[in-house]
């Protein structure tokens, strides 16, 4: 008898060599328990397939903030009563335990306001002071906006050149031709780390290891792949790395700029006010040391606290196991949605996070994400940010399903079946 794909899939995780259920984390996970009552009328708790555009936060994560708020609020660096020194010791601790889940020093955690920012940050200072004009920023066909617009704005202000690696089969970047790509005078690759519409991860070992041998720096836009693989910067020797806390199951409004030192001791401030300075007087200022120079003004205390609680969480169930849980259950859900009559996938490359995207033949992303809503399922429709990606694969837009380790293959299965109700219905 044939054993179906599904029963082969653990519904457990190993941790620390003991299993744990999904089904246990999801306990810790309030909105995953609430009853809504969803378009149509259908009561029940959602099915939360949007991922990649935020994740859900376990208590833990919520308690941690009320507890500053409610125990320890005061602003950092520059209260000199206990309270406030409670408060800085936290805020402190969050980038320790930032910067070794990264492998980075601390001084090498910037905290913004997510990966928007982050490079933002990076193309305002850094790319100000290094890039001159006729130099060429190499990206790719495949980035989201925003590791698109801010190096459009550069280019227009500083006469710079924009070059993309091209999507090649399967939704993976092709990178056959980097080496020629590299002739033209490039001052900056900035690449996304693993696509947000196409659930490939990109090739970035290679690319940092050919950009590093003609001095190249590289930025990573991390806000898809530091919650579901984990990133070591001192592995991957990236120069840069941005990602977003709300997709790890952390606070919006916080986020991370990794840069390396050599790269943050020489680069401009990106705002200027409080905390960055160290002295300063009407005409100038000296600022401060790094990585508060690009801090200015009352940071995100409570984001920071939250944010360290979820890299706390996820670092508990293991990076790996998460991507393995992930990896299953996007290769269940492929597996299945191959089965459905006029559906096309974009994007089957086998190194992938835990994301899909597909059209349905005759029916609007956007119907269909309603139709999904009905049922209680929530998934993204549109064009996720990366109109340009959009437009190469002739598409206006995708319905994209993207998984974290609190799914499961019941969720799934439910999914398929509400695809194939709503192919009756439309
Ligand atoms: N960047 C987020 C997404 O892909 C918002 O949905």
């Amino acid at each position: 008898m044939l054993i179906p794909i599904y029963l082969s899939i653990p519904r457990y995780i190993m941790l620390n060599n003991t299993m744990f259920s999904v089904n246990q984390i999801r306990q810790e996970f309030p909105l995953l328990q609430k009853q809504f009552c969803f378009f149509g009328g259908k009561k029940g708790s959602v099915v939360y397939f949007d991922n990649a555009a935020t994740t859900q936060k376990p208590k833990q994560v919520i308690d941690a903030m009320v507890a500053y708020y409610e125990e320890e609020n005061a602003n950092v660096h520059r209260s000199l009563y206990t309270l406030g020194e409670i408060a800085t010791r936290k805020y402190e601790q969050s980038r320790k335990i930032i910067a070794k889940f990264l492998g980075a020093k601390e001084k090498e955690i910037v905290f913004t306001r997510g990966t928007t920012e982050s490079i933002n940050l990076v193309a305002s200072t850094w790319g100000k002071r290094f890039l001159s004009s006729g130099q060429t920023i190499l990206l790719s066909e495949i980035e989201h906006h925003s590791n698109l617009i801010p190096w459009q704005m550069l280019a227009k202000e500083k006469n710079l050149q924009l070059k993309f690696l091209p999507l090649g089969e399967n939704g993976a970047l092709d990178i056959q031709n980097i080496e020629s790509f590299l002739q033209d005078n490039v001052g900056l690759i900035a690449i996304t780390h693993a696509s947000n519409v196409l659930g490939s991860i990109s090739p970035v070992e290679k690319i940092i290891s050919v950009a590093h041998q003609k001095k190249i720096p590289v930025l990573l836009d991390g806000a898809q792949s530091v919650p579901h693989i984990g990133v070591d910067v001192q592995k991957l020797d990236c120069d840069f790395l941005a990602f977003s806390g709300h997709k790890i199951c952390g606070p919006t409004g916080i986020g991370v700029l990794y840069a390396k030192e050599k790269w943050l001791q020489e680069m401009p401030p990106y705002q200027g006010g409080g905390d960055m300075i160290a002295s300063v007087w009407l005409d100038r200022a000296i600022y401060n040391e790094i990585p508060f120079k690009w801090e200015a003004g009352t940071p995100n205390i409570a984001g920071a606290i939250g944010l360290a609680c979820s890299i706390d969480y996820v670092s508990s169930l293991g990076m790996e196991n998460i991507h393995t849980h992930e990896k299953s259950l996007t290769q269940y859900a492929i597996s299945r949605l191959k089965d459905i009559k006029g559906l096309k996938i974009f994007g089957t490359n086998q190194e992938r996070v835990g994301l899909v995207s597909f059209c349905l033949e005759g029916i609007h992303p956007h119907d269909m994400a309603q139709f999904l809503d009905s049922r209680g399922i929530a998934v993204r429709a549109g064009h996720h940010c990366a109109q340009p990606l959009m437009r190469k694969l002739g598409i206006p837009a995708t319905i994209r399903a993207s998984f974290y380790f609190y799914n499961t293959i019941e969720e799934v299965d439910f999914f398929i079946q509400s695809l194939q109700e709503a192919k009756e219905f439309f």
